[in-house]
């Protein structure tokens, strides 16, 4: 099978395909041909390791020392199941599935085997069916962290929600989500995306990067953080202090990323409701990894960036 690899930690230079044996799945797994993958920003930090220094000998500690221990990278994956072991439940041969590898990583290759349960290894679930495997890793990812986060402030009918980093792959979801919940929604992103957020339903939206925008804060109920600590702004320090007396202050970096099939399942509900649609910035096809990385580093994607793995026809 075709893969990429990380040779060594560094630039997208680094990035290589080669060819390499299909995995075969145990009895407790299922072969998935992939479709679809996400380049997100976590693939870039794998790949590069700009780590700050008190985190450099933890991250390779975990990860692997000169390169990644499991050298194909990707962590979000949609595709088909191929082979299903003996002890498999939930899915069959066919069936078309959407998931996340956890941090065994993997999903930037024609096959990548999975087991069913839940566990750090992953979490599996059948796709949507009224989207593309492209867009699909964009509901998987965006959508797990948004819901994951947003449950968290168990927002109510008319409070107000407001969404750092409306234009990201789990914003983008966020906006949605919130606005589903009857929720007076505002998104913060800077001017270009103001149009578009504005479409996924955001009731206000607040430019980060013009001056004084720190006046077009209003109270709110609920304060959700999608970009993570690393990207800030003055506008981001000054929402802390925007908050009612019970508001809640959530970031997509509080806590790590729950691989959950229950939670993906209601994704794609949601998605087939069309409560959520998934944003894809641009898709590039295998052979484009390196421009994929090269454009997700940027920091400025509007929602997801997908690799298109295999094609159905
Ligand atoms: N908890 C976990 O386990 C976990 C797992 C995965 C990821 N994460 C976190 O999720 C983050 C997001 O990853 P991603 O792949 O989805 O990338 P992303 O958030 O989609 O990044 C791109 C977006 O960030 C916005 N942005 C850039 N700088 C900004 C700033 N200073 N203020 C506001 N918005 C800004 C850009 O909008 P503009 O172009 O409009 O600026 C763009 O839409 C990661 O960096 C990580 O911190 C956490």
């Amino acid at each position: 099978m075709k893969a990429i690899i990380c040779k060594k930690y560094g630039p997208p230079e680094n990035l290589e395909i080669v060819e390499c044996n299909a995995p075969e799945p145990k009895d407790d797994e299922v072969l998935i041909k992939i479709y679809a993958a996400s380049v997100t920003n976590s693939d870039i930090f794998i790949r590069s390791s700009k780590v700050p220094l008190s985190l450099f000998i933890p991250f390779r500690l975990m990860m692997g020392i000169t390169k990644p221990r499991n050298e194909i990278l990707g962590e979000v994956f949609s595709g088909i199941t191929e082979k299903v072991g003996t002890e498999i439940k939930r899915f069959k041969v066919g069936d078309q599935v959407f998931g996340l590898t956890g941090m065994y990583l993997g999903a930037y290759a024609d096959y990548k085997c999975m087991k069913e349960k839940d566990s750090k290894k992953g979490g599996l679930a059948i796709k949507p069916n009224n989207i593309s495997f492209e867009e699909a890793t964009s509901a998987a990812y965006g959508g797990l962290l948004a819901l994951q986060f947003l449950e968290k402030g168990n927002i109510q009918r008319n409070q107000k929600v407001l969404i750092y980093g409306a234009s990201s792959t789990t914003g983008t979801i966020a906006v949605q989500f919130a606005k589903h919940l009857g929720a007076e929604v505002t998104g913060v992103c800077s001017a270009k995306h103001i149009d578009f957020v504005k479409s996924l339903g955001a009731d206000n939206v607040i430019d980060y990067t013009k001056p004084n925008s720190i006046n077009e804060l209003e109270i709110y109920d609920v304060i959700l953080d999608a970009v993570g600590k690393a990207k800030s702004s003055d506008l981001k320090k000054a929402c802390k202090k925007s908050l009612t007396k019970n508001g809640k202050y959530l970031s997509i970096d509080d806590e790590a990323l729950l691989l959950d099939s229950n939670r993906l399942s209601r994704i794609k509900e949601l998605v087939e409701q069309n409560v959520i649609k998934p944003i894809n910035d641009k898709c590039y096809s295998f052979d484009q990894i390196i421009e994929a990385h090269k454009y997700v580093e940027l920091g400025h994607k509007k929602g997801n960036v997908a690799i298109t793995v295999n094609s159905l026809n």
